[in-house]
């Protein structure tokens, strides 16, 4: 776990710590050209939780909510001058066998609720709203699959830090502290190749994930040569510190058209540990033994974001619409 400050301040962030539900919706939109559009999609995220309470409240058990987060582009279009320190574009990855694309995204939704139905009707009224100031990158409605298991398997989310180390691996600190409380978001879509996947033993499938398939057991790591999934992104500092990010993958599908998939979403306190895992997947280590999930798996989208803290974000709304940006 990485060395913490941000619990001394006031907490203010937005839903990452949200638990994990039956069904989301990943939402990567553009915006279009122009100050016109930049201030229609201001006053949509200036309203944002008061959309969540409209279509919240008609099931408050169905603990709908949505994070809004916003991409490096994006971000300097609102001119404030400052912006994240880590904040970039994903930066896509070329392995020998495997590449990790970079995709468009100026505006990502990560709606969450317990009903589809909840998270169906929340981005319905988003879209109405954003109208024709946004476009549609990408759009993505994912399911709870049993025990939180991916379409390979395996449950999914284990290793994700709990309670109070929630914070500490997602949410900036005073390393940053013009925007404490925000959290770096890399999403990327995965599509499985189900086939040659089955086609493995229980034992292969379990070396390459590093876990027990039925009891979920984590497996020893490798010492030398092929590492697991597990190893491969497990991310430890200079000093020894493992630094973990919270992880809220859902599966995805249709299988009238052949599509098994998991959109992989990460919230991390840095980006660089996501960026450092990507690295230690597609590249290998040792170098040329990539994560084998990947022979398996083709990451057909990919995108970095910033979900800011609450104050943050109305602070770079308000200031575009009162026109002083
Ligand atoms: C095809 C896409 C992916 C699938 C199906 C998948 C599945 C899994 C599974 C089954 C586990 C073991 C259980 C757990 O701890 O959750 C795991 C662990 C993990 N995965 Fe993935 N994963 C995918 C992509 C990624 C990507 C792209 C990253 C990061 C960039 C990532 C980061 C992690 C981390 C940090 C762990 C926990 C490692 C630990 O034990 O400390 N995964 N993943």
């Amino acid at each position: 776990m990485a060395g913490n400050d941000w619990d001394r301040v006031p907490i203010d962030s937005q839903s990452i710590d949200a638990p994990l539900s039956r069904a989301a919706v990943f939402l990567t939109l553009t915006v279009a050209e122009g100050p016109e559009p930049l201030r229609a999609v201001c006053d949509v995220l200036d309203g944002l939780d008061d959309l969540v309470k409209t279509v919240g409240f008609r099931d408050l058990n169905g603990r709908l909510s949505c994070i809004a987060a916003l991409g490096s582009a994006l971000w300097e279009r609102f001119g404030s001058g400052g912006k994240p320190k880590e904040l970039r574009p994903f930066a896509p990855i070329e392995g020998a066998t495997h590449r990790a694309p970079a995709t468009a995204g100026d505006l990502f939704f990560h709606i969450r609720a317990e009903r589809a139905d909840l998270c169906f009707e929340f981005e319905r009224l988003l879209l109405e709203q954003l109208g024709g100031s946004v476009a549609m990158a990408d759009e993505v409605s994912g399911f709870r699959y049993f025990d939180s298991r991916d379409l390979l398997g395996f449950v999914d989310g284990t290793a994700n830090p709990t309670g109070r180390d929630i914070g500490a691996s997602t949410l900036v600190g005073s390393e940053d502290q013009e925007f404490a409380g925000g959290s770096y978001v890399v999403v990327q879509k995965y599509l499985h190749e189900m086939r040659p996947w089955a086609r493995l033993t229980k034992d292969e499938q379990e070396r390459i994930i590093g876990r027990e398939i039925v009891s979920n057991a984590e497996l020893p790591d490798a010492a030398s040569g092929q590492k697991s999934h597990k190893t491969l992104a497990t991310i430890v500092d200079d000093r020894g510190v493992e630094h973990d990010i919270l992880r809220d993958n859902m599966p995805f599908g249709r299988p009238g058209h052949g599509e098994y998939g998991t959109y992989f979403i990460g919230y991390s306190r840095h980006l660089w540990v996501i960026q450092k895992m990507l690295e230690r997947m597609f590249l290998g280590d040792p170098p040329g033994m990539h994560d084998r999930i990947l022979d398996f798996s083709t990451a057909r989208t990919g995108a970095v974001f910033f979900a800011p803290s609450p104050r943050t974000l109305s602070a770079l709304v308000q200031a575009v619409q009162t026109g002083s940006r």
